[in-house]
Order: C-alpha cells, then sequence, then structure tokens
C-alpha cells in the first residue's frame, strides 16, 4: 500500500467582505498518496487556490487539520511547509527576481541549507544538471534572466527549483494556464514523469477538466468550496455523478459525454 504524504480533513476557510462572509472553502477532505498525481478542477472562485494556500500554510485554516505522513501540520507549524513541500504559481516570471541569474535564483534555497563542503556542493550541481536535462532545458539557461526565457521554459525553472529544494509534495496552482495547448502537454508529461520516477507527489489545480483528465489518476470536483464529486479520473470522466461535473465536461472542447 501507497502512503498517505499530505491529508485534508474537514477543512474551513471563509472571507468578509462588503456584502458578508464568503464561505470559499466549505469541508473539504482529500488524501495524497506517494507519487500520486491528483488534479482538483473547478470554475474560477470555487475555492481551489484557498484550498491549496491552506496547504502551503499561506493562508490561515478556520476549521479541520491537515497532515504531513499523519502528522498534524494545523496551524502554527504551516508556518514551516518548505521543508516538505512547495507550491508553483500560474505566473512563473513573477516568482523570480527579475534582476537575477537562474542559477543563482534556483539555487537560493539550497545555498540557505548551508552546504558543508565542496563534494556536497558538486553533488547539488550534478542534481541541478541532471534536472535540468530531465526537464528538457539546456544548461545555458541557467546564466540567464527569467524574460530571457520562453513562459514554458520559465515554468520548468520553477518546478526545477522546488525539486532542488527537496520537495516530495508539488501544490500546482493554475501552472500552465498561461501557456500554449503544446507547451501546456509538456509540462503535464514531465510533471507525471516525475511522479513515477522520483516519488514526487503532485497536486494539480486547474479549471481545464479536460487537461485534468488526460494526465491525473484521481481527482477532486470542487464547486463554491466544496468537493462535489471525487474517485478515479476514468470514472469521474466516464460518468459523472454531480450535475456540476456533467456540465465541466459538456461545456469543455477536448471533451465529450
Ligand atoms: N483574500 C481574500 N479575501 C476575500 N475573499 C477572498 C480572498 N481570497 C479568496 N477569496 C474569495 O474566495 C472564493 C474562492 O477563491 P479562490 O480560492 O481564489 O478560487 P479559485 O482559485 O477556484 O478561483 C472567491 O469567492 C474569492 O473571491
Ligand atoms: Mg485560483
Amino acid at each position: 500500500m501507497s502512503e498517505v504524504m499530505l491529508e485534508g480533513k474537514k477543512l474551513h476557510k471563509s472571507f468578509s467582505d462588503k456584502n458578508g462572509q464568503i464561505l470559499a472553502v466549505n469541508n473539504v477532505s482529500f488524501s495524497l498518496e506517494e507519487g500520486e498525481f491528483l488534479g482538483i478542477v473547478g470554475e474560477s472562485g470555487s475555492g481551489k487556490s484557498t484550498l491549496l494556500r491552506m496547504m502551503a500554510g499561506l493562508e490561515e485554516v478556520d476549521g479541520g487539520n491537515l497532515y504531513y505522513q499523519h502528522t498534524d501540520y494545523t496551524g502554527d507549524a504551516a508556518k514551516n511547509t518548505g521543508r516538505f513541500l512547495q507550491m508553483i504559481f500560474q505566473d512563473a516570471y513573477a516568482s523570480f527576481d527579475p534582476r537575477m541569474k537562474m542559477r543563482d535564483s534556483v539555487m537560493e534555497g539550497v545555498k540557505r541549507k548551508n552546504l558543508k563542503d565542496t563534494s556536497e556542493e558538486k553533488e547539488v550541481e550534478k542534481r541541478l544538471l541532471d534536472l535540468m536535462s530531465g526537464l528538457g532545458l539546456d544548461d545555458s539557461l541557467l546564466e540567464k534572466r527569467p524574460k530571457e526565457l520562453s513562459g514554458g521554459q520559465c515554468q520548468r525553472m520553477s518546478i526545477l527549483r522546488a525539486l532542488l529544494s527537496g520537495a516530495k509534495i508539488l501544490l500546482c496552482d493554475e501552472i500552465t494556464s498561461a501557456l500554449d495547448v503544446v507547451t501546456q502537454n509538456q509540462i503535464c508529461k514531465l510533471l507525471q514523469r516525475i511522479g513515477r520516477e522520483s516519488n514526487v507527489s503532485i497536486i494539480f489545480v486547474s479549471h481545464d477538466i479536460a487537461l485534468v483528465s488526460k494526465f491525473c489518476t484521481k481527482m477532486l470536483v470542487m464547486h463554491e468550496g466544496q468537493v462535489v464529486e471525487e474517485g478515479s479520473t476514468s470514472d469521474v470522466i466516464a460518468s459523472p455523478k454531480h450535475p456540476y461535473t456533467r456540465q465541466l465536461i459538456s461545456c469543455s472542447r477536448g471533451l465529450s459525454l
């Protein structure tokens, strides 16, 4: 049996604005196993980013609990999530310092750990170059600055930075939404391979149910803060139970009911 890496139980989050309270995440539970590629789909405003931000400790949890390998990390401990998970965002360019070379940006997290000696440094350099080639990135890109990279290259660099930091869990929030369809597919294939080969567990949030159904093995469908459907991707797509899921599928260009 696979190990459960990340778990959420009965998570709640509300915001107040001028119109009153918004229940952004309403009683959401999930579990992510080692090496799993879990998709979360739902339209804009359904609570996907809030849920991910709670997992990453970027948003306070109002109710419910979060577990990393069965250990509760809800609350204060959430601020230290960087040791096991990394979040990747839609705007890859904005996540890098525009003045810094990519090499320095991606190495920053590693350097903070204070490498002991030159052999350790060499090991990190080797890992860096292995990851570069695994992600289909030419070494010369390390000497460039973010704006000199294409959107797809820059997003692959942010995946590389997350993996180099040793994260076992990647939380991807619409990371392919600003990219063209060919690049979207390339990146999803890469994530799929990383999951399989390196046992990295991935949560892939997207409003694009066709993309999620193509790559993810399991999926959750969110609607107005709640999980309205979950299961293996093939089951959900072949026989969606919730009317909202049916609607998402029939509105999707890549799928049909
Ligand atoms: N910081 C915030 N303050 C007030 N409302 C917020 C905040 N963040 C999110 N929301 C609201 O919570 C709901 C869910 O948003 P979000 O999690 O961003 O959804 P999604 O990522 O699925 O588009 C929306 O109604 C949004 O307006
Ligand atoms: Mg969002």
